[in-house]
């Protein structure tokens, strides 16, 4: 098939050239000079494991190809893919201004028949403003369809290629006979579903995702007061199949592009009908408060941060991604900072970025782990990177000025800390 996906950020460029690997032609679009000119050459503006290798071979096979010429893509094509970006207003809504935009570019374009199909997350109700978008500037027939993308920033490839089940949302017939031909190597895991319904999986699966992590922080923090162990009582609710095991890892919290965003954006929906999602507000406010017990636990361990050198290792919301955008390691280093303590920083690979979100003369930002660790008095884990835990604890508490390790991602065993100095926090275990 001739696929345009319109927009390179983490979905558009990973679907697309997962399409292109299946053997279909992928004209990927952007109106980013400067990307489209990187990616042309080869390169990839994201951390994604494995994505430049399969890029770079489905260029050469011809099959993958960028440009900035959306009129010139649209006209080769037979499905649109919609895969801008739709960032948080002030309020929560959701923008949709990027959509709209290339939404009238696509009616411009318009020349023959084509699936319009919308991989960007999208309020319900989204697509049929699309529709009358594009309808407005053609009377070239096509037909929408929304597509919802579940993959995971780290594993992208691999949640692209083997994806857990594809929904298509959508009302016409020859709509989805093509799009099931599309996916069909993928997964015979295909939902076929209306519009508005697809639009709002993608939201409940997000939001439903955030509740259980939120969930399991609460339970988390009711365990070190009642002396419990968080992990053994995720890992005895995960075998009922009916809770599942994942997403029940209790730590600071969930960051990134898409819980944050799609969270608020579900109150806001349910809110502009006149409904109060009560439970979804909890979650979002329980994610916000549980990063700071890293700073309540400094404080037990320290008294006065004032002046306080703290080590911080990992800045990425999550490991094997360069992405900070609502890191929570962002509010605990500003509020570190505010607290007039010094900070040591390390992340294998997201300290650039993280810069651009915070940065201070009381930062140094080191480009070892045991380097932002030396002389330090306490030391704060705030992203399961791999090389975390595979350090040596006694030599890295003998580096330390105070061995206090604060670790918010539960990455070290009882068994690791028992024979170590370390004076050791970790969340809901008993310490
Ligand atoms: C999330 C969803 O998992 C994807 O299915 C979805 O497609 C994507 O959002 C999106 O809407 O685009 P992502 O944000 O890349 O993917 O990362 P996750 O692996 O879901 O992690 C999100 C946050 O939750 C991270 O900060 C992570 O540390 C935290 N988390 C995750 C926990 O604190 N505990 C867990 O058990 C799992």
């Amino acid at each position: 098939m001739n696929i345009t996906v319109i927009g390179t950020g983490y979905v558009g460029l990973v679907s697309g050239v997962c399409f292109s690997e299946l053997g279909n032609n992928v004209i990927c679009v952007d109106n980013n000079v400067e990307k489209v000119n990187m990616l042309m050459d080869g390169h990839v503006p994201i951390y994604e494991p494995g994505l430049k290798d399969i890029m770079n071979a489905n260029m050469k096979a011809g099959r993958l190809s960028f440009t900035t010429n959306i009129q010139d893509a649209i006209s080769r094509s037979n499905i649109i893919i919609i895969a801008v970006g739709t960032p948080s207003l002030p309020n929560g809504e959701a923008n949709l201004s990027f959509i709209e935009l290339v939404a009238r570019e696509i009616g411009s374009y318009m020349d023959n028949y084509k699936i319009i199909m919308t991989k960007s997350t999208v309020p319900v109700g989204t697509n049929d403003r699309i529709q009358e978008w594009i309808s407005s500037l053609t009377n070239h027939p096509f037909d929408m369809a929304s597509v919802p993308e579940f993959l995971r920033e780290g594993t992208a490839v691999q949640d692209t290629l083997y994806p857990d089940r594809i929904v298509i949302g959508t009302h016409s017939e020859r709509a989805v006979a093509t799009l099931k031909e599309l996916h069909q190597p993928l997964t015979d895991q295909i939902i076929v579903t209306d519009i508005r319904s697809a639009e709002m999986i993608k939201y409940a699966s997000n939001a439903f995702l955030a509740t259980k992590i939120s969930f399991i922080n609460e339970i988390s923090n009711i365990c070190e007061k009642v002396g419990a162990d968080v992990s053994r009582v995720a890992e005895g609710m995960g075998y009922d199949r009916r809770i599942g095991a994942s997403f029940l890892k209790a730590g600071i919290g969930y960051g990134g592009s898409c819980f944050p965003k799609d969270t608020q954006a579900l109150i806001q929906i349910a809110g502009n009908v006149d409904y109060d999602f009560k439970l979804l507000k909890s979650v979002v406010e329980v994610n916000k408060d549980q990063r700071f017990n890293v700073i309540r636990k400094l404080e037990d361990a320290l008294g006065s941060l004032e002046g306080k050198e703290i080590a911080i290792w990992g800045l990425a919301f999550k490991p094997d991604t360069d992405d900070v955008r609502d890191a929570p390691a962002i509010e605990i280093i500003q509020r570190l900072l505010e607290q007039g303590a010094v900070i040591r920083a390390y992340d294998p690979i997201a300290t650039e970025n993280f810069r651009k979100e915070v940065d201070s003369p009381s930062i140094t930002w080191e480009e070892r782990a045991m380097k932002a660790a030396e002389g330090a008095d306490a030391l704060c884990v705030l992203t399961e990177w791999k090389e975390f835990m595979e350090v040596n604890l006694t030599d890295l508490a003998a580096h330390m000025n105070q061995p206090i390790l604060i670790d918010g991602r539960n990455i070290y065993g009882e068994d690791q800390i028992k024979d170590t100095s370390f004076q050791y926090y970790s969340v809901g275990r008993p310490g």
